[in-house]
């Protein structure tokens, strides 16, 4: 893989996009300085996951959440507040309390979630979001995975415009092969790669996903095997443990950004 890359890893609800950017960002930190991106509003559980204190969201940053017209007229003094002069937006500039770094030396900047009833709608967060990433300068060996929220909203917001590339996740669910689609044509659109990972696999249903898959002409391009001890740690709310999810996406990410 050429770094620097941003990464956006989406997929219908549950089908493991958290899991997989955490797991994800274990192997590529060990040959890149990769920060993950926590643009979903409303789960709190990643900094669990990969075991650091929930960092301060970068919204209180820029002076807290405002109306959404507000933000986007004020654009340019939020990438003024976020960027260094002439510099651009750079990561590992974010004053500390902003950026959580697990033992790994992976670096986690929240966005920020929706805490109260009545809040509002999440699209405050993702025009931050959108402004952080299309900002973003990247070094030599730095990479950004963002884990989204659910489905589609973040299309709305065209938070894919700002990324390199989508990492695709389903599970064996057909509404999440049918939100792959979706995000596959408009990674296609936006001239972006794209790859779909199918998660939560097991044996005897493996044909039958990969059948599906194939009917709606999508394709997988690597399978990741239900991993009990990674399903355990995440009702446990612990850091992920893993063997069996973490060797399927290295051999996944070895063959598809030729890792290895
Ligand atoms: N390979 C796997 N094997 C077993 N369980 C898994 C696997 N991947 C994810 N899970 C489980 O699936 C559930 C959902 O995972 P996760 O929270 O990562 O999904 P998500 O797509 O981020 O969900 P959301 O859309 O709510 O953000 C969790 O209970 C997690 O433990
Ligand atoms: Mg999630």
């Amino acid at each position: 893989m050429k770094a620097p890359i941003k990464v956006m890893v989406c997929g219908k609800g549950g089908t493991g996009k958290t899991a997989i950017t955490v797991l994800a960002s274990r192997i590529l930190s060990e040959r890149f300085k990769v920060y993950i991106v926590d643009s979903d509003e409303s789960n709190i559980l990643l900094p669990y996951f990969l075991g650091v204190e929930p960092p301060k969201p970068l919204i209180d940053y820029i002076g807290g959440k405002r109306e959404e017209e507000e933000m986007e007229r004020d654009l340019p003094s939020i990438v003024g507040a976020l960027a260094r002069a002439r510099e651009g937006i750079r990561l590992n500039l974010l004053p500390r309390e902003y950026i959580a770094t697990s033992r790994e030396g992976i670096g986690l900047v929240t966005i920020g979630k929706v805490r109260e009833y009545g809040e509002g709608c999440a699209c405050p967060f993702n025009i931050l979001a959108r402004v952080l990433l299309s900002g973003l300068v990247l070094e030599g060996d730095e990479i950004v995975l963002v884990d989204t929220d659910a489905g589609v909203e973040h299309i709305g917001r065209r938070l894919e415009e700002a990324c390199d590339s989508l990492l695709i996740i389903v599970d064996p669910t057909i509404e999440s092969l049918e939100t792959a689609l979706t995000l596959k044509n408009i990674a296609e659109n936006l001239n972006k790669d794209s790859w779909t990972i199918a998660n939560k696999v097991t044996e005897d249903i493996k044909e039958i996903l990969l059948e599906e898959a194939a009917k709606l002409n999508l394709k997988v391009d690597g399978i990741v095997r239900f991993d009990r001890d990674l399903y355990l740690s995440c009702l446990k709310r612990e850091p992920l443990k893993s063997s069996i999810a973490i060797d399927d996406l290295r051999e996944i990410f070895g063959r598809i950004w030729r890792l290895v």
